[in-house]
């Protein structure tokens, strides 16, 4: 078990008992790239996860051992910055974050490693800074909400990451709930849990095989397109703060003055806003073929007017489309790479993923992992006794 070797792991290297706690990664069922433009997302915590050990250690000195890549990163606690290790950015870019809010963070140590595929679009950086913003808020006794975890978790993203991301991915990691999808909505903050009937419906994820690098910089490029498209429409609608305000009506009055570029990206991030709020309401009426068809149009907005896709998750997509038992499928997550999600009625997911591992490497010559996932809680501790 996961958690077992995690604690065995730091009583091995630091030989005392640490707190532990598991943070999941996420799934999006739709609602892509709307959440930094203060729309509405849907996601849900899944059975893929990072667990830590986590203890204070009583000196000037943090200790971030990663289980999975066997490496040790140690820093003073009162000099935290950004450096080269990649992965130890994630937790020192938490740590900056206490700090800030003027939390004297004192040495600690940490071992965290987990199953969460990394560079597939299923939000394992946001797994490892929430799991970590947890695990001190816990030990500091800080008793800071969920939601000014998730801001924190997000905040460290963008300033050790340097992705300036939203905040949906934080927020599934910690709001999760077992056996349900929440919407999101991502400017009031706030949030609806729906039911997801895993007896009928399984969520299959397919993996691509190409890792995301273009994603972070392509990310930030697209944030500042709808930013530029927000300016034009503002002169036009002082009252409008975000695509969030943004009608279809308006996007097409004034089309011309808006960079062709800029208007596609606009148009989708409007259109998807309206397919998040009609498949809530085909998910709440049990209609899985309809919450299907806005997955596709999803994915047809993602790759045509956002250009987040790529080939291989577009083959992905029009391969699982004529199968049997198949509802909807669409890339996931912030693209260029990583996973499409796939709705596939119970009784077809082995054949499924059969005939899609074929097709997949007869077409791209890639070799198809795929993860079937349940829905999880968000991030919480686990108890260490039953473990030692
Ligand atoms: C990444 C970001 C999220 C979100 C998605 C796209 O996962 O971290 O905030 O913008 O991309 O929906």
């Amino acid at each position: 078990m996961l958690s077992a070797s995690i604690l065995a792991a730091f009583q091995h290297q630091f030989h005392y008992s640490p707190l532990l706690v598991r943070a999941p990664g996420r799934v999006n069922l739709i609602g892509e790239h709307t959440d930094y433009n203060e729309g509405f997302v849907l996601p849900a915590a899944i059975d893929k996860e990072i667990c830590f050990a986590v203890g204070l250690n009583q000196t000037d000195t943090i200790r971030l051992y990663s289980f999975d890549k066997q490496e040790l990163y140690t820093t003073a606690a009162a000099q935290v910055q950004r450096g080269n290790t990649l992965w130890a950015n994630y937790l020192l870019g938490v740590v900056a974050q206490f700090q800030k809010r003027g939390i004297t963070v004192p040495g600690f140590d940490c071992v965290f490693g987990g199953n969460v595929p990394m560079g597939a679009g299923l939000s394992s950086s946001a797994a490892v800074e929430c799991g970590l913003a947890f695990a001190l808020d816990h030990l500091l006794g800080t008793q800071l909400d969920r939601m000014t975890l998730a801001h924190m978790a997000q905040k460290a993203e963008h300033e050790f990451a340097l992705v300036q991301c939203g905040l949906m991915d934080q927020f599934a990691s910690l709001f999760g709930r077992q056996g349900q999808v929440v919407r999101l909505d991502c400017r009031s903050l706030e949030y609806e849990y729906f039911p997801f009937d895993t007896s009928r419906c399984h969520i299959v994820l397919c993996n691509s095989g190409v890792k995301h690098s273009l994603a972070s910089s392509e990310y930030n490029t697209r944030r500042q397109e709808c930013e530029q498209g927000v300016a034009v429409l503002r002169q036009h609608y002082p009252q409008i703060g975000s695509l969030r305000d943004v009608t279809l009506a308006q996007l097409q009055q004034h089309a011309a003055e808006l960079d062709a570029v800029v208007l596609r990206r606009c148009r989708y991030v409007v259109e998807e806003n309206l397919r998040v709020e009609a498949a809530c309401q085909e998910l709440a009426a049990g209609n899985l073929p309809a919450f299907g068809q806005q997955m596709y149009a999803s994915h047809a907005g993602l790759r045509d007017d956002y250009e987040v896709s790529c080939p291989e998750l577009d083959t992905l997509v029009e391969l699982a489309r004529p199968l049997p038992g198949v509802y909807g499928a669409r890339m996931m997550g912030g693209g260029f790479g990583g996973c499409t999600i796939n709705l596939v009625e119970v009784d077809h997911v082995e054949e499924f993923t059969r005939r899609m591992q074929q097709l997949y490497q007869q077409a791209t010559g890639i070799p198809l992992e795929t993860y079937q996932t349940t829905i999880v809680a968000g991030v919480s501790e686990l108890p260490t006794v039953a473990l030692t």
